[in-house]
């Protein structure tokens, strides 16, 4: 990362700590929240405050956000939310959703419930609220974290790293044609060691897509991690969708390059585009395989 832009971050963290100083006094005027909101969201990353916290650009969110058009009344779970990239693009899109965020760090969930007061926010290890959340939702998204060594009894494939915990979490959280949409490290999709868990979810899920992310993508937030945003939905009881159409695409242009600098261009306009025309075919075999059971509960 270069000294301008790790000057700015670390100004941004003083910035926001200033802010949260401040709530404990008295409430914060809008402006102070606008501010809150605007140091964390931008090009995503400016506040972090631990090295492994790296948040997601708007451009991904609100592109993420779009392509699963959360619907009037829905149960949304973002169970890793920082503080609040995703709440943010969420409550942009629709207002009118039941909406959780769960985050370990004391004041990034500080600073998620100030931003969006409407959110249910929990301070706390999203894997215990596992049995509070199973079953329960229409949406889990997220950008969970990556790499951390992981060790839990009461999950039934997830073995040694984060992020495998929590996409067993967000597939066990879904009602039975709920979506997970999730940005995941690449090795998830290809290592060995985690074909197992592939296995498990093509079980329990109907795949959607895979969208690769160029590497450039968390520049801002100070990671050149390889990532690709997972699309999947939780199977009906009982059924299989046959064999319909899966979303593949590779964006390379996310607006800048991976020293930072703007391009002036992004393909995600154009891979939101294909994906919705591909959607209805996709939705026609999958819609299909709901029993009347599940018409009348979902
Ligand atoms: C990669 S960051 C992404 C944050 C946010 N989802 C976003 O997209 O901007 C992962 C977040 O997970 C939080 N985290 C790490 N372990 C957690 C846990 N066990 N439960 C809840 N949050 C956790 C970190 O503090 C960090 O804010």
């Amino acid at each position: 990362m270069n000294r301008r832009l790790a000057r700015k971050w670390y100004d941004g963290i003083d910035r926001a700590k200033e802010i949260l100083d401040i709530s404990k006094e008295r409430d914060l005027t809008l402006e102070e929240i606008e501010e809150l909101k605007t140091l964390h969201t931008g090009y995503g990353g400016l506040t972090s405050f631990k090295s492994d916290q790296f948040f997601t650009p708007e451009v991904v969110t609100s592109f993420l956000v779009d392509m699963v058009d959360p619907k009037d009344g829905w149960n949304v779970l973002e169970f890793s939310c920082g503080c609040g990239a995703f709440l943010n693009a969420l409550t942009q899109k629709n207002s009118n959703i039941n909406l959780t965020g769960i985050e370990l760090s004391y004041d990034l969930a500080q600073i998620a419930s100030l931003c969006y007061p409407k959110a249910n926010i929990i301070r706390g290890d999203a894997l215990d609220y596992l049995a509070e959340f199973e079953g329960r939702m229409n949406l889990v998204i997220s950008n969970p974290p990556f790499g951390m060594p992981t060790v839990r009894k009461n999950f039934e494939v997830a073995r040694r790293a984060s992020e495998q915990y929590f996409l067993e979490m967000a597939v066990r959280c879904l009602k039975p044609g709920g979506v997970v949409a999730l940005i995941l490290p690449e090795g998830i999709f290809c290592n060995s060691h985690t074909k197992p868990l592939r296995k498990w979810l093509m079980e329990k899920c109907y795949y959607l897509g895979t969208i690769s992310l160029p590497i450039q993508t968390f520049y801002f937030a100070g990671t050149g991690v390889k990532t690709s945003i997972m699309l999947a939905k939780k199977k009906y009881p009982g059924h299989e969708a046959g064999n319909y159409p899966v979303f593949m695409a590779i964006c390379e242009e996310v607006g800048w390059d991976n020293r930072g600098k703007p391009t002036g261009k992004c393909d995600l306009d154009k891979i939101r585009e294909a994906y919705f025309e591909l959607k209805p075919e996709q939705d026609a075999y999958l819609e299909n395989s709901k029993t009347e059971f599940d018409v009348i509960n979902f």
